[in-house]
């Protein structure tokens, strides 16, 4: 039988952009999603996240829903251009007002706020005038930071200053399926560095101001198995590995960027200067933990990518979810082990784990989501394999509460544990609900 520590934090997550709708509402300034999903040709069904699944409106119901759930935490994420309208400057009340709200709520239903500090939408001010291409954002973040610290630091359970700062790079920069849509892989290369050093502002901020909650960045990582033996194959999962998963690890934890990329990219035309001391010492901030976003696996071998000059391969016999992903359960516990040992962070908190299947309300108007059911019990199973072996695991948060907009995939994607009706805006709490309801509960896999 799987028993989870008495301590251990069962939450969901969610963020900003993909519920809370209200887009123009209450002062909000424009972000960089709400200029790319208003661009013809950017979501695959062409929605938006205009109404989402009007959360702002919604924000207590939604904590009722989660109070019933029973979890310990809920994460979420603020809005930058709900509290800065330009990015930097003047305050909307309104905005701080909302989150103020929020947290109160949730603090009565006895849930704990956990808040990333940038789920990805940017103050559209700011991009105006270079993103994160440009040395004012990182400026502004670290104001932004502060602000949202003297407001939230006493009351807030725990910190993530970025989410996924690789999908900014190179899905917003360099494949620009993601906003702001780059296609520029030097824009990239900068732009991790200038989200590498934000993150360092941020924490320096934090421990300046003496807050005593944990503070950390939530990093996508996946294991990179080589297809075969091959010494080819085997650089080529090196590379990949190196693309993904320790392009922000090195930095955070280690002060620099991997060398073997720098080198691959210069060698392509791209070059990128490592950090010098003074910049390492910033990203480099000591973390109280580490969140991991785990969702799938990849296996990788030399193929014709024309900048990594990599193929992925998908085994016949895995099963795939919705989005397309391998459904890889030990990958859980291999992630864990591996950064673990590599970089030993204090703590560690699985941000994100969840999966998108085609759920539909039966006649009864029930949603018999079993698939995702499995799916959790068997990550959660390797979860807990890693915390059995020593590994400092101290908390899981399912990705996520409730159907939401998917980004570049739009509403197609369901992620929740609760159903959102796109027509009503009604929720219907799925069969994993009440599955996870039983697992907070007893802090045991049913
Ligand atoms: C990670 C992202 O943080 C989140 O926004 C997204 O919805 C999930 N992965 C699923 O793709």
């Amino acid at each position: 039988m799987c028993k989870f520590p008495s301590n251990f934090i069962f939450g969901v997550a969610t963020a900003a952009y993909q519920i809370e709708g209200a887009w123009n509402e209450d002062g909000k300034g424009e972000s960089i999603w709400d200029r790319f999903v208003h661009t013809p040709g950017t979501i695959k069904d062409g929605t938006t996240g205009d109404v989402a699944c009007d959360h702002y409106h919604r924000f207590e119901e939604d904590v009722e829903l989660m109070k019933k759930l029973g979890i310990d935490a809920y994460r979420f994420s603020i809005s930058w251009p709900r509290i800065f309208p330009e990015g930097k400057g003047q305050i909307n009340e309104k905005g701080v007002r909302f989150y103020q709200q929020l947290i109160e709520k949730l603090k009565a239903a006895g849930i704990k706020p956990a808040v990333t500090l940038y789920h990805w939408d940017l103050p559209q001010a700011l991009q105006d005038r270079g993103g994160w291409e440009s040395e004012e954002t990182v400026e502004a973040f670290q104001d932004y930071a502060a602000f949202v610290f003297q407001q939230f630091g006493k009351e807030v359970f725990m910190w993530i200053t970025h989410n996924e700062p690789w999908v900014v790079a190179f899905p917003g920069h360099y494949e620009g399926w993601m906003a702001p849509g780059k296609k520029d892989f030097l824009a990239a290369l900068r732009v991790s560095r200038n989200l590498s050093l934000a993150h360092g502002l941020a924490v320096q901020e934090f421990r300046k101001q003496g807050i005593s909650s944990p503070i950390g960045i939530t990093l996508n990582l996946s294991p990179v198995h080589p297809a075969s033996k091959n010494e080819e194959d085997l650089l080529a999962a090196k590379r990949y590995d190196g693309y993904l998963n320790r392009w922000f690890l090195d930095p955070v934890f280690k002060g620099f960027f991997p060398e073997d990329m720098l080198e691959w990219y210069k060698q392509k035309g791209f070059a990128l200067p490592q950090f010098n001391e003074e910049e390492a010492k910033l990203v480099t901030q000591p973390l109280d933990f580490l969140g991991i976003n785990y969702y799938s696996r990849h296996i990788v071998k030399k193929g014709g990518h024309p900048l990594l000059e990599i193929e992925f391969v998908h085994p016949e016999n895995s099963k795939y979810c919705e989005m397309g992903w391998e459904i890889y359960p030990p990958g859980m516990y291999e992630i864990i082990k591996r950064v673990a040992e590599d970089y030993h962070p204090h703590e560690i908190y699985i941000t994100e784990n969840g999966v998108s299947f085609a759920d539909q309300p039966n006649q009864e108007g029930k949603i018999d989501d079993e698939e995702r059911v499995v799916f959790l019990r068997e990550h959660l199973k390797e979860l807990y394999r890693a915390i059995r072996e020593g590994y400092p695991v101290k908390g899981y948060f399912l990705w996520s509460l409730l159907d939401n907009f998917e980004w570049a995939q739009g509403y197609a994607q369901r992620f929740g544990i609760i159903y959102t009706d796109y027509q009503t805006l009604r929720r219907i709490p799925k069969k994993s609900f009440y599955w996870y309801q039983r697992v907070v509960k007893e802090k045991a896999l049913p």
